[in-house]
């Protein structure tokens, strides 16, 4: 195995229920045990790991085998009763009547670590489709909050019509389940919302939280993920009045100008709270570019991001994420450039690390920005602009950032870059990552994909890190504000072949305050579990 992204590059499909218990990470997964593309009669696969970033695959978890979850078993959530400290599962079966409803699972014996064989509970379905949801859009259970009238509380992804709506439940007992009238979230754009994620980050501090904590230093995050575009939106809001009710900081439009957790391919993601370092972890299915044919071809399709730290900005109004400090250990041989002038029109090789593999680290020193050029927001909708936005395009302040898995004369390439705008009122800052040249190879998605953001007048550097294997880009702007993964499959650009520069494409100088990049090992996928006994 050599992506070190990658969990299972089998047939992996997307993630189920990340948890952490007395020591290990468990990651269970939707998984085609017959064809690299989802069909009939898929598992929950499960493996586990002492750093998420080193995997033991182990059997699955579940499979169908009953009525209630007959045709197929898909995405769920786990969540650990405390007091009991038991991980339970809720997961969505296809019954046979193809109908979606909710099921439990429970592990057979507390005293194996890994937690290897999950029983279905008896009373299972535990939840069917209530009235005004349509059957065969009844799906994800979110991992289970305690309310503070001590009664737990479950969201699901549903639709009926054109409305797509997250329907809560509560239980006192986390087996009889009952269905509030309200939905806890709807809208006409989404479609199914599938694997809704609710949960709390601190207001003034980095560090996680447990998913009941409900109280003056959390808001909430909801998260919902936007069938019809294949996009995770989330909404930050307040939770836990007497009402119960969910109350939205920002109304949730529709639009480019809700926020996302990742403007590139990033879906179906879901959060856990780690205990053993007090941080919230976030991780996303990554789908292919390529078709569903190559996949079979291939024998395996889509992945697992890096796992990453999520919190609330310093501002309040949006989430920050960062890879995981574990992923650094895998760093090897680095190179650092340090005071490098890129003046209008110029390219530098970052040379000396495996291209193809790294781990890149930039802060470009920006020019002064009263110099960005003019641009009309009653003109052009600038969240639309990125797919127009090609980087031989030149400009004043920018595009200036990085070509990562590039040809050597630079044919194929995936550019990641920022530019920089003066509006009526403000200054705004683009990121954007194109793969419109990122492989000669036809049939391809290359989207480019981006995002707009406030940039501060006085504002004097701007970051950039990419974490950059083989066939996926994951790019974190402004320590982790704006984030972009790309999947791309250069034709030319491989292994050996493949190299890194750092451009700037603006009539401004920009200069590379500071670039660090790293050669990437590889992480161990073992099947023998017996080395990581402890
Ligand atoms: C439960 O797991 C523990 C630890 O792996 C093992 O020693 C024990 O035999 C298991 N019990 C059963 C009933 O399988
Ligand atoms: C399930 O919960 C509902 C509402 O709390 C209650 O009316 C019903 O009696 C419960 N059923 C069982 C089997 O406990
Ligand atoms: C909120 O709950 C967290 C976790 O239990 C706790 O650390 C924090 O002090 C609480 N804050 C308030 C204002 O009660
Ligand atoms: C965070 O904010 C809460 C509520 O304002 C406060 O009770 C708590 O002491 C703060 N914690 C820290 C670490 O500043």
């Amino acid at each position: 195995m050599y992506i070190y992204t990658c969990v299972d590059m089998s047939k992996l499909i997307l993630v189920a229920a990340p948890m952490y218990y007395k020591g290990v990470y468990h990651f269970f997964y939707q998984h085609n045990p017959h064809a690299a593309t989802f069909g009939e009669k898929m598992v929950w696969a499960h493996s586990v790991s002492y750093d998420l970033i080193n995997w033991i695959h182990l059997n699955h978890a579940i499979e169908p085998s009953e009525p209630f979850d007959l045709n197929s078993c898909w995405s769920g959530s786990a969540t650990i009763i405390p007091g009991k400290e038991q991980p339970v599962i809720l997961y969505s079966g296809i019954d046979d009547k193809k109908h979606q409803v909710q099921n439990m699972a429970m592990p057979k014996n507390l005293s194996d670590p890994f937690l290897r064989e999950w029983v279905k509970h008896p009373q299972n379905p535990v939840m069917t489709p209530p009235v005004g949801v349509e059957v065969d859009n009844f799906r994800d259970p979110s991992t289970a909050w305690l309310g503070k009238d001590g009664k737990w509380r479950v969201v699901i992804g549903a639709q009926n019509g054109d409305e797509g709506k997250v329907v809560l439940y509560q239980s006192e007992d986390f087996a009889n389940w009952t269905v509030e009238l309200n939905p806890f979230f709807a809208s006409d754009n989404t479609g199914v919302c599938e694997c809704p994620d609710f949960f709390p980050v601190s207001i003034n501090s980095t560090n996680g939280v447990d998913t009941s904590v409900q109280n003056q230093s959390v808001k909430q995050v909801l998260k919902i993920s936007y069938y019809r575009r294949n996009q995770d939106y989330y909404i930050l809001g307040k939770y836990g009045n007497s009402d119960g009710n969910f109350i939205p900081d920002v109304k949730f439009t529709g639009t480019s100008l809700d926020l996302r957790f990742d403007y590139g391919k990033f879906y179906a993601s879901k959060s856990f709270f780690d205990h053993a370092k007090s941080r919230r972890i976030l991780w996303a299915w990554v789908d292919e570019c390529d078709t569903r044919d190559d996949g079979i071809e291939k024998g395996w399709a889509g992945l697992q991001c890096i796992p990453r730290q999520v919190w609330l900005d310093e501002s309040g109004n949006r989430l920050m994420q960062w890879p995981i400090e574990e992923v650094e250990k895998l760093r090897d041989k680095q190179i650092s450039i340090k005071g490098e002038k890129l003046v209008g029109g110029s390219i530098l090789e970052v040379s000396g690390i495996t291209a193809s593999q790294a781990d890149v680290e930039v802060l470009f020193e920006l020019p002064e920005l009263e110099n960005a050029e003019f641009l009309d927001e009653s003109e052009v909708d600038p969240h639309l602009l990125c797919s127009e936005e090609y980087v031989s395009r030149s400009g004043i302040i920018g595009p200036f950032g990085l070509l990562a898995l590039a040809s050597e004369d630079q044919t194929e390439h995936t550019a990641i870059f920022f530019r920089i705008y003066k509006t009526s009122n403000r200054y705004i800052c683009f990121m954007c990552s194109d793969q419109s040249r990122s492989s000669l190879r036809e049939n391809l998605d290359k989207s480019s994909y981006g995002t707009i953001f406030d940039i501060d007048p006085n504002q004097k550097t701007i970051s950039l890190r990419s974490l950059i294997d083989r066939s996926i880009i994951e790019s974190f702007g402004e320590k982790g504000k704006i984030c972009i993964t790309s999947r791309v499959y250069p034709s030319l650009a491989i292994d050996k072949d493949a190299h890194l520069f750092a451009f700037n494409n603006g009539r401004q100088s920009v200069v590379i305050s500071e670039l660090n990049a790293w050669s990437m090992k590889h992480a161990e996928f073992d099947q023998d579990e017996s080395i990581y006994q402890q």
